[in-house]
């Protein structure tokens, strides 16, 4: 497995994985990713054989989203990279592309003196891999909101400072 940026050559791919777990995401057209691609810090793939297997995008302070996540985000914290969203294929998940693509973000996030790695992830209807792969790399709950159609999520938040499996080598 290799990790590489992404580029509009692989949104087909991109699209194609987000719509796969479209419940546990937020929607994404090709124009809203062309977007978020623009604003991402970081917009990074993991492929093998020529094949992407996952994704992984995000956003730091100041970026131009509406989303309710970011925005929470935005609201509390001055410096942050937020992890708008990542995507491990069915056939791929449990080989340790997920923490690799963390481990990137990790990475990012000390090379730019940002204090702290955010995201979501829900709780109603739950997402229980999220909660397990999350809560394993050391994340914690800050907050927890409901968005529409009564779904609930919770806000989550890594000390870069801290001692955590993704500070390990
Ligand atoms: C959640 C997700 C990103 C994890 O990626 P992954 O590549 O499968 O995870 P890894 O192989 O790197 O696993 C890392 C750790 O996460 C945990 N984990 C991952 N998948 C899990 C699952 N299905 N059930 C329970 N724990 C899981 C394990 O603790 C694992 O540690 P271990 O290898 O020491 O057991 C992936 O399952 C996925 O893309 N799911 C669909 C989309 C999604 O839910 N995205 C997140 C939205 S918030």
């Amino acid at each position: 497995m290799h990790i590489r940026d992404a580029t509009p050559a692989d949104f087909p791919a991109i699209l194609a994985l987000n719509h796969t777990f479209v419940a546990v995401l937020s929607s994404l057209d090709e124009a809203r990713l062309a977007h978020l691609h623009a604003q991402a810090a970081q917009h990074r793939v993991i492929e093998r054989n020529g094949e992407v297997l996952a994704f992984l995008l995000t956003l730091r302070e100041a970026a131009d989203y509406d989303s309710p996540n970011y925005r929470w985000f935005a609201a509390r914290y001055p410096r942050f990279l937020y992890v708008d969203r990542i995507v491990v294929s069915a056939s791929a998940q449990g080989l340790g592309a997920g923490r690799q693509l963390y481990r990137d973000a990790y990475q990012y996030a000390l090379d730019h003196a940002l204090p702290v790695l955010v995201c979501e992830y829900d709780i109603a209807p739950p997402n229980p891999a999220s909660a397990r792969f999350h809560t394993g790399l050391g994340f914690r709950e800050v907050g927890a909101q409901t968005l529409g159609a009564g779904k609930q999520v919770s806000l989550q938040a890594l000390e870069i400072a801290a001692d955590t499996p993704l500070s390990r080598p």
